[in-house]
């Protein structure tokens, strides 16, 4: 199986903590509404922390894990569950650890076989493999400008790059149900809205990141004069078994 998009690089957040932290779009209440019942979970890139405070809350226990030890270590200054920083391909837990096995908006940087292969080794016979990622799903011509230069700036660059099937991608490994998808909206500062597409890895990647800002910028004044940007999502939840 080939690996899946990568749009820039998985190392590039390590300069982004802090606009990662501030700006990212949280995930919706009736996504972790609609999780299964979790018992003990390993979360893997967890990132800033932004669901591994939802999850400690829900878990019996949580190991949070990521590759980037400035990401890992700001989601541990907000929570109190152990952090261990390790790449989802080489998992430094025994055979049949946990329950569940959680990822937000960060499967599509693991590579495969080694990943499912060991998220598959680490659960408990029938344990689940949870992933979840937010996307834009913005009409107008503001966003269609801004993707025709992310296209044009970054060649790894696909708008719908997330539309992957992983009950497809992970049948080798797991077996599931097509996602399920919750729609529900923010609305943001046109300066938190930079941050967010700073916080970008695809954006990181771009030849002229501030020309491309700036651009974006001038479009989300045109169509938002008031300088708040009404950004519309749908949260994909995959729940995949064992
Ligand atoms: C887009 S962020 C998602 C962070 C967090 N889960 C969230 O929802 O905000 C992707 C994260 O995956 C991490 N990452 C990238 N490749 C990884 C890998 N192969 N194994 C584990 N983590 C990885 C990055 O360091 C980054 O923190």
């Amino acid at each position: 199986m080939a690996d899946l998009a990568r749009p820039g690089s998985p190392t590039a957040f390590e300069d982004l903590v802090d606009d990662y932290d501030a700006a990212r779009p949280r995930y919706p209440t009736a996504l972790y509404d609609a999780l299964p019942t979790l018992g003990d979970v390993l979360e893997l890139g967890a990132g800033t922390g932004i669901a591994s405070q939802e999850l400690a809350g829900r878990a019996r226990s949580l190991v949070v894990t990521d590759l980037g030890p400035r990401m890992l270590a700001r989601g541990l200054a907000k929570h109190a569950a152990p952090g261990v920083v390790c790449a989802a391909e080489a998992l430094p837990f025994g055979d049949a650890a946990f329950d569940t096995v959680c990822g937000a908006q960060m499967w599509h940087w693991t590579s495969a076989p080694a990943a499912p292969a060991e998220v598959a080794r680490v659960l408990r016979p029938g344990g689940r493999l949870l992933l979840w990622w937010n996307e834009v799903r913005a009409e107008g011509a503001w966003w269609d400008a801004q993707q025709d230069r992310l296209e044009a700036g970054n060649p790894s660059y696909r708008r719908g790059y997330r539309e992957v099937d992983y009950r497809a991608q992970l049948a080798p490994w797991f077996t599931g149900a097509p996602p399920r998808e919750i729609d529900w909206e923010r609305t943001l500062s046109l300066e938190l809205y930079e941050r967010w597409l700073r916080s970008k890895s695809y954006v990181q990647a771009l030849p002229d990141v501030e020309g491309f800002v700036a651009g974006c910028r001038a479009d989300l004044l045109a169509a938002f004069p008031d300088g708040q940007v009404l950004e519309p999502f749908v949260t994909r939840l995959w729940v995949l078994q064992r």
